[in-house]
């Protein structure tokens, strides 16, 4: 399974609880790319630039989509790159996490450091016009979209397998 959406939509969070409920491995893909790089994403940015931060990340999305099953939270642009976007897809069922812009807006103001918005810049501006670049894309790779800024982790995370679930059923019935 893979998780999509914005920065500070809840992918990571809810990618471990959805882990432990299902007994798969939760990856989160930013760590991933840190691991690999042995470097932070704040400093691959500063260093290197946001396309080689984007070829780790195709990078890591070929190794991870052609890896065991595991429930997957990806970095907020990674659907970005044609190859990663249809690995993703292929790989299985989609979820969109979405949220309104000013929850999401709240969400980052306390989280990790993010390059993509540059503190100091008018941030909700910045984010305002990447998510209008990006919600269609998230849209139409998804099989189900979740409002996560109503209702717990935990309700989101009933609700994402019960429908996983669902799916893999539907899956077998097809292929069986
Ligand atoms: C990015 C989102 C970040 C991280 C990087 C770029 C983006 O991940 O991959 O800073 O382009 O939206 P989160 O969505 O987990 O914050």
């Amino acid at each position: 399974m893979v998780l999509v959406g914005f920065m500070g939509s809840g992918k990571s969070t809810l990618a471990r609880r959805l882990g432990r409920r299902l007994g798969l491995p939760a990856i989160d893909l930013d760590a991933e790319v840190e691991a690999w790089a042995a470097a932070s994403i704040p400093t691959l940015f500063s260093d290197f630039g946001e396309p080689v931060f984007r070829s780790l990340e195709a990078a890591v999305v070929q190794s991870v989509t052609h890896g065991p099953a595991a429930v997957v939270a990806t970095g907020g642009g990674v659907l970005g790159r044609p190859a990663s976007r249809s690995a993703l897809r292929a790989s299985g069922f989609v979820v969109y996490l979405s949220a309104p812009i000013d929850v999401l807006a709240d969400r980052v103001a306390e989280g990790k450091g993010r390059p993509m918005v540059i503190p100091g810049e008018d941030r909700l501006a910045k984010m305002r016009q990447l998510l209008a670049e990006r919600d269609a894309v998230y849209r139409a790779a998804a099989d189900l979209e979740v409002d996560t800024s109503a209702g717990t982790v935990a309700g989101a995370a009933a609700l994402v397998a019960e429908r996983y679930r669902r799916a893999c059923v539907e899956w077998e019935r097809g292929h069986g």
